[in-house]
């Protein structure tokens, strides 16, 4: 299979990548590689990858279509699966104009490079955030998503509108995957649980918004790559029977479909802080404060549609997680 990956040197994009070329897909990697967070930790994914001679990478940001079409020349893959993203909630709330060009122009980009190619299917990652504040728990993709909480939130909501447009205009199968607070080894310096680890191993206080009380449903990243790479490998039909994100009694059929994929097992800040404490070996200096705009209070999936659809939902418990990652960051860090 041919597919074309974004986001490569990112957390999630390098572990999918990992999974696709052991199993002998061909895979091009693209990825401008963002000066977000550490560059050089990007750098490090990529090197993992490029032991495979079934990879090459571009780097290009995805933004410029011509300059993707230049790059990729007369290539074309079967499918393609789409991570790069500017993410974090928080962030947007300061930053709102990278993510107007990084998670709308670029997603629109995509989306009209799959129309050319006529992919056999587009699965691209959305996120939690879509359910805003106050939503129902557990969060079933049949909710309201209707009220965003941060412009992040919003990009991901339009890229899920614009999905549905382009399934229903031009018959492309679209799956939109809707990640929950995701960790492990290779995991984002922005996130709560790189910085809890790093900031506890150095003996420093952490910050700890909203005083603690907000529920994540944190989700091991291994179970995020099973759960993608089985959607990835089953797309919807133009016949599909059902359409998650209009009414059963819609005109529209699109080859669209949206998934949460979580653990199903939120936890309270303050226990996971605990659970990484005890991986560490070391009581945290906390700092609380109030909750930060742009954050939710709590993300619970209910992953029955998943599960339904390719037989697999995540399930690896929080503690065993946070070891892997403890693991990996002494060893990528040496400490
Ligand atoms: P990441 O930042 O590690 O990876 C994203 C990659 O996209 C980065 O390497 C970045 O350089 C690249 N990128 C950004 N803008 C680009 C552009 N214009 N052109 C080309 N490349 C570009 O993030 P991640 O945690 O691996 O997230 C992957 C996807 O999953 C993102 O779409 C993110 O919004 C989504 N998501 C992540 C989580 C999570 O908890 N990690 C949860 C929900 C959704
Ligand atoms: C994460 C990712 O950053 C988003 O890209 C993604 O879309 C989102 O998950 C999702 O699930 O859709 P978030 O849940 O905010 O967003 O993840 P973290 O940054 O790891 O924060 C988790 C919780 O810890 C938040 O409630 C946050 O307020 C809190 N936190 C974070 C702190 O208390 N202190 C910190 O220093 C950092």
């Amino acid at each position: 299979m041919k597919i074309l990956l974004t986001g490569a040197a990112g957390f999630i994009g390098m572990h999918a990548a990992l999974r696709l070329l052991q199993r002998g897909d061909e895979v091009v990697g693209i990825d401008n590689i963002t000066p977000y967070y550490e560059v050089s930790l990007k750098r490090a994914r990529l090197a993992q990858l490029a032991a495979y001679p079934n990879f090459r990478f571009i780097e290009q940001d995805l933004a410029d279509l011509a300059g993707v079409q230049a790059a990729l020349g007369d290539w074309k893959p079967q499918r393609v699966l789409h991570l790069a993203a500017q993410p974090g909630v928080r962030y947007s709330i300061e930053h709102p104009h990278t993510y107007a060009q990084a998670n709308l122009v670029a997603f629109l980009n995509v989306l009209e490079l799959c129309r050319g190619w006529q992919v056999e299917h587009l699965a691209y990652a959305s996120s939690s955030s879509v359910y805003g504040a106050n939503a129902q728990l557990p969060f079933s993709e049949d909710h309201s998503v209707d009220h965003p909480v941060s412009l992040y939130a919003a990009t991901k909501k339009a890229n899920e509108l614009m999905a549905h447009t382009y399934s229903h205009l031009y018959q492309l199968p679209t799956s939109g995957l809707r990640f929950f607070t995701v960790y492990g080894p290779w995991g984002r310096p922005d996130m709560a649980p790189f910085k809890f680890v790093k900031a506890i191993s150095e003996g420093r206080t952490i910050d700890i918004y909203n005083y603690g009380r907000q529920m994540r449903d944190f989700t091991f990243v291994d179970d995020i790559v099973e759960s993608t790479i089985r959607v990835l490998d089953k797309p919807a039909t133009p016949d599909a029977d059902f359409d998650r994100l209009q009414p059963r009694s819609s005109t529209s059929f699109a080859p669209y479909r949206v998934f949460n994929i979580g653990n199903s097992d939120p936890v309270q800040l303050m226990d996971f802080v605990s659970t990484i404490e005890q991986a560490v070996g070391r009581e945290a200096d906390k700092r609380m404060l109030p909750a930060q705009p742009g954050d939710v209070e709590a993300t619970y999936a209910d992953t029955s549609a998943l599960r339904d659809w390719v037989g697999f939902q995540p399930a690896t418990p929080l503690k065993d997680g946070v070891a892997r990652f403890v693991d990996w960051y002494r060893s990528y860090y040496g400490q």
